[in-house]
């Protein structure tokens, strides 16, 4: 068995990775870095999901659209069109079984960055699109989408004692997600799972429900 994770070199990508190579898959990474797994079981192509060539590889089961950027003036190239451009090339095939996006909350509350939140909503329209497409090959697509999680692309507010003590004021279950329990979502979506598809599913610690109660 085979699973393809783009944005496998840091944070959500290589969490997924790595819970795929511990349940006994073959995993090819595709970064615009370097690899920072080294496992018997995982490849590596460093290549951007938008503007090179993509490697030819010729069998996946699985294939998980991770790799994105936040506010860096190419949103929607990148998690919009890159998230495109890998799906039409390695998971519009008969022999897929699943197919997981990782879209945002942003994708439904519109909150976040302008073209950060568009690429999102994108992404989830496509993700509909998708899974009727592959449905015939009896093959499963949906999307997740995180609140915070605790990586990287946060490190400006989770650094901040200020920005950081708001955010927990907005959030009920007062924590973010770590990378871990993301990839263990991404696992169940598209391994367990075998019976819903065309759907998002939002992991927020409950920030979009918040909601006051005027009485
Ligand atoms: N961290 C969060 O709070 C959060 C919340 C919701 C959704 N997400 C989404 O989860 C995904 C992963 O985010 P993360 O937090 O792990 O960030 P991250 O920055 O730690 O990881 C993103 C990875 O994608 C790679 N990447 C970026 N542009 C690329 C390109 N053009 N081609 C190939 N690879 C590229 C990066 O090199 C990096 O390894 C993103 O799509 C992000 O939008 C993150």
């Amino acid at each position: 068995m085979k699973t393809i994770v783009t944005g496998s070199s840091s944070g959500i990508g290589k969490a997924v990775a790595l819970k795929f190579l511990n349940e006994g898959y073959d995993v090819v990474g595709i970064d615009i870095l370097p690899a920072t797994i080294s496992h018997p079981r995982y490849t590596h192509f460093v290549a951007d999901v938008v503007a090179d060539e993509l490697p030819d590889i010729e069998h996946a089961d699985i294939l998980v659209n991770n790799a994105g950027v936040q506010n860096s003036g190419r949103d929607i190239d990148v998690n919009l069109k890159g998230a495109i451009r890998t799906t039409e090339r390695y998971g519009i095939r008969p022999d897929v079984k699943s197919i997981v996006f990782v879209a945002s909350a942003s994708a439904s509350t519109g909150a976040e960055f302008p073209e950060y939140a568009a690429s999102k909503g994108g992404v989830v329209s496509y993700m509909k699109n998708v899974a009727l497409r592959i449905a015939p090959y009896g093959a499963t697509c949906n999307s997740i989408s995180p609140g915070g999680v605790t990586t990287a692309l946060n490190k400006r507010v989770m650094d901040d004692p200020e920005l950081w003590a708001q955010i927990m004021d907005e959030t009920p279950l007062r924590k973010w997600a770590s990378a871990e329990e993301i990839a263990e979502w991404v696992y169940f979506v598209s391994v367990v799972n075998k019976s819903m598809t065309a759907q998002d599913i939002l992991i927020d610690n409950g920030e979009a429900a918040r909601a006051k109660f005027v009485w």
